[in-house]
C-alpha cells in the first residue's frame, strides 16, 4: 500500500489488512505459532538471511515458469498449502480458494479439516493438479473412506501430515481453539466413524499418536495415489519415508505451529535434498512470502513450494478475488526474480544462485 492507496502491493500488505477484517478468534487461529513462535519467525529470518548471486546477460526476454511435480505439469512451482477451517476467513472458504487457484492455474492441497466438502472444492478446480491432505485417525476405516473419496474427486496424491501426532501448543488462540463458530463444521468428516458431525475436540481426541513408518507402508498400499509425506525436517527421516513408499517429501514445520524451536524449513532443505538424491521430488513450505523466497527454495533443490497463510489473508481481504491476487502477486514476483537472476527457465535455477 503506497501513499493514499489501499491497494495491497505485496503479501505483507494482505496480512495487515486481513487482521483488520477478521474476528479476533479467526486471526489468532490463523496467525498462531507454537509456544514462543521462534520457529514461526525463523522460517522468515532464514529466507531473509540467504543472499542471491544473480547471473547477467543471459537473454531473459521470455520467462518460462512451467515445471512438473509427481508427473503433473504446473504453470508455476507454487501450490496452495493445506489449511483447516477456511470458512473462518470467508463464507465460501475452501471453494473460494479453489476458484482462485483455478484462475491462476495453481495446484492445491485440501485439508482433512476442510469446512467444505471434497467434491464442492474439486469442481471449480477443474483438471488442475490437486492433493488431499490426510490426518490419520485411530479408526483406519475413516482413512480408507477419505482416500477413496479423494480418488473419486480427482485428487492426484495423498499428503500425509506426520508432524502433528498432537496439536502443537499454540497460545495465542488457546482460549478459543477447540470450538468452531456455529454453522461451520468439518465437512469432510461428517458421517464418518459413526458420527453425524465432528467437533474439533472429537477430532483431536481421535488423532492417532501411535502412527509409525509401518502405517506409511499401509497407506501407500491403499490406493494407486502417491503419498507425499509432509513435515519432514531431517535427512534420515526423508530416506526412511522413501523406503516406506513415499512418492514425494514435503519439508515443513507446519508453519511454526507444532514443535517450537524446530529448524526453519529452508534451513533443513539442503541436507534432505542431498539424502533424497533425486529418488523423489522434494517440496517445501513455511515462510514463503516473496518471489525471491520461491527462487531460493528452488535453488536449494525444492521442486515446488507451498504457500499457506497468505492465501487466507487474501481470502479474508476479498474472498476468491483476494486469494487470486495473492497467488498472482507471488507468481509475478517469482517471474521477475527469475529474470533478474538470469534464469529464463526453471532448469536454469541452481544452487550457485544462493549464498
Ligand atoms: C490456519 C492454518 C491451518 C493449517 N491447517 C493445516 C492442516 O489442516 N493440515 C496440514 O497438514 N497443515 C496445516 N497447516 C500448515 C500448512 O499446511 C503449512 O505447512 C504452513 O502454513 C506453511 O507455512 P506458511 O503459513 O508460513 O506459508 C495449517 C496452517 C495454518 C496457518
Amino acid at each position: 500500500m503506497s501513499g493514499n492507496s489501499t491497494e495491497p502491493l505485496n503479501l505483507f500488505d494482505y496480512e495487515t489488512l486481513a487482521q483488520t477484517r477478521l474476528s479476533r478468534r479467526a486471526w489468532n487461529y490463523i496467525s498462531d505459532g507454537a509456544a514462543d513462535e521462534i520457529t514461526l519467525r525463523a522460517n522468515r529470518q532464514a529466507f531473509d538471511a540467504l543472499r542471491l548471486r544473480p547471473h547477467m546477460l543471459r537473454d531473459v526476454s521470455v520467462i518460462d515458469t512451467t515445471t512438473s511435480f509427481l508427473g503433473a505439469s504446473l504453470a508455476q512451482p507454487v501450490m496452495v498449502a493445506p489449511m483447516a477451517y477456511q470458512r473462518l476467513a470467508c463464507e465460501e472458504g475452501e471453494v473460494a480458494v479453489a476458484v482462485a487457484a483455478a484462475a491462476t492455474q495453481t495446484a492445491l492441497c485440501l485439508s482433512t479439516l476442510s469446512t467444505r466438502e471434497i467434491g464442492e472444492v474439486a469442481a471449480p478446480h477443474g483438471s488442475l493438479p490437486r492433493f488431499f491432505q490426510l490426518y490419520m485417525l485411530k479408526d483406519r476405516g475413516i482413512t480408507r473412506e477419505l482416500v477413496s473419496r479423494a480418488c473419486a474427486s480427482g485428487f492426484g496424491a495423498i499428503v500425509l501430515t506426520v508432524d502433528a501426532p498432537y496439536p502443537g501448543r499454540r497460545e495465542r488462540g488457546s482460549a478459543d481453539r477447540m470450538v468452531l463458530p456455529s454453522g461451520l463444521h468439518l465437512a469432510n468428516l461428517d458421517g464418518l466413524g459413526g458420527r453425524e458431525s465432528w467437533s474439533i475436540a472429537n477430532f483431536a481426541s481421535e488423532l492417532d499418536a501411535s502412527l509409525s513408518w509401518r502405517d506409511l507402508d499401509w497407506l501407500s498400499s491403499l490406493s494407486p495415489l502417491p503419498v507425499i509425506v509432509k513435515g519432514i525436517l531431517r535427512a534420515d527421516d526423508a530416506s526412511m519415508a522413501i523406503d516406506h513408499g513415499a512418492g514425494a517429501i514435503c519439508v515443513s514445520n507446519h508453519g511454526g505451529r507444532q514443535l517450537d524451536t524446530a529448524i526453519a524449513s529452508i534451513t533443513a532443505l539442503p541436507e534432505i535434498v542431498q539424502a533424497v538424491h533425486s529418488r523423489c521430488d522434494v517440496i517445501l513450505d513455511g515462510g514463503i512470502r516473496r518471489g525471491t523466497d520461491v527462487l531460493k527454495a528452488l535453488a536449494l533443490g525444492a521442486r515446488a513450494v507451498l504457500v499457506g497463510r497468505p492465501v487466507i489473508w487474501g481470502l479474508a481481504h476479498s474472498g476468491a478475488a483476494g486469494a487470486q491476487r495473492v497467488l498472482e502477486l507471488l507468481r509475478d514476483e517469482f517471474r521477475l526474480a527469475m529474470a533478474l537472476a538470469g534464469c529464463a527457465r526453471i532448469s536454469d535455477i541452481d544452487q550457485s544462485l544462493v549464498v
